[in-house]
């Protein structure tokens, strides 16, 4: 096969859960593998290290950060701040007390437990809602008790604990063409000139690229674009969470997984066109664990599916074979 034509590949990683890596040894294998850097799937976020108040709860991480190290991998560090990820008794204090206090001590406890090991950390995930939100901000706790400086004061925050460490914010949303998504850049581009303009310490930026094949073409002018945009500004940019959504259950095996294939060459052509793109992590590795099943909720009909995961928006099959998917992104770093 003919080498690339592109000077350097991009690092690709995968999310990851330890407590699955350790249950299923041939996960294990793919993992260390496949991918040159993982993403704690859940056991990074507020609900998971602190799920009740002063009860830490680091084993999972340790134990991820130990299998990365043991593979020579990179560990992306999601996520310090999200409303959906942040434990009840937390939600609540902050709207009882209104004490930035509580969220500057969580920061400071996750980023200095693992200053030494995770370069990159998703500060703010999801700040972005152009539909029910307040000047194009999420209109969640932290938005609500702070203001929509929350922003600004975790940056700051996640800087003061980790000096040495790139800051992010992490956001989906801007693959396709409906009004909604159009909006979503915009907002974002604006968040991020102001945080800029501000001098807060913000470097990079994560776009989650949960794609979707119900959403129709992706624009790809307008999606490159967006990302010049960002990399004008001097920010850094690294796919974060990229999978497909694909519902056609009654297409084949075959026309199903050549149809989500397709869809990352078309994505990955733009957004690899973008040479700020360092890197591109997978949202799962494989349909044998994805979340794309548990979170839809879909019906598995095991007379119409058989054994087969409903959605085949990952690269390995549950099977742990390779799908054209998995050619699509080696081709395209
Ligand atoms: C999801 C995980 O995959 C699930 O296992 C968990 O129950 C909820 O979170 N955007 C994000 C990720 O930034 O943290 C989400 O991960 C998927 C959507």
């Amino acid at each position: 096969m003919a080498e690339t034509l592109r000077p350097e590949r991009r690092l690709l990683g995968a999310c990851a859960r330890i407590d699955q890596i350790e249950q299923d040894a041939e996960l294990a294998a793919c993992v260390a593998s496949q991918f040159s850097s993982v993403t704690p799937e859940i056991h990074l976020k507020w609900n998971s290290v602190e799920n009740k108040e002063g009860q830490f709860w680091f084993g999972p991480v340790d134990r991820l950060i130990a299998f990365a190290q043991r593979n020579g991998q990179r560990v992306h560090g999601h996520a310090l701040i999200w409303e959906q990820s942040t434990p009840d008794w937390a939600l609540h204090q902050l709207r009882r007390d209104g004490d930035w206090g509580l969220v500057e001590r969580h920061i400071h406890r996750v980023m200095g437990r693992y200053r030494d090991v995770i370069g990159d950390w998703d500060v703010v995930n999801e700040p972005i809602d152009t539909q029910n939100g307040r000047n194009g901000l999420r209109r969640n706790t932290f938005q609500q008790v702070f203001g929509s400086n929350y922003i600004e004061r975790a940056l700051e925050t996640a800087h003061e604990a980790a000096p040495q460490a790139r800051l992010l914010l992490n956001e989906y949303g801007f693959e396709y063409d409906n009004y909604v998504e159009v909006e979503r850049r915009a907002a974002f581009l604006s968040l991020l000139q102001r945080l800029l303009d501000q001098g807060v310490p913000l470097h990079a930026v994560g776009i989650q690229a949960h794609l979707d094949l119900g959403k129709g073409p992706i624009p790809a002018r307008d999606v490159a674009d967006f990302l010049q945009a960002i990399a004008d500004m001097g920010l850094a940019i690294l796919i974060t969470e990229l999978d497909v959504k694909e519902r056609d259950y009654r297409a084949t095996i075959a026309e199903r997984d050549m149809r989500v294939s397709d869809e990352v060459r078309r994505y990955l052509d733009i957004a690899l066109t973008q040479p700020a793109v360092e890197s591109v992590t997978t949202w799962g590795v494989t349909d044998r664990h994805s979340w794309l099943q548990v979170e839809r909720g879909d019906q598995v009909d095991p007379e119409r599916f058989g054994s087969a995961a409903p959605n085949r928006g990952l690269p390995f099959d549950s099977d742990l074979r390779p799908k054209p998917m998995h050619v699509a992104l080696q081709d395209a770093i």
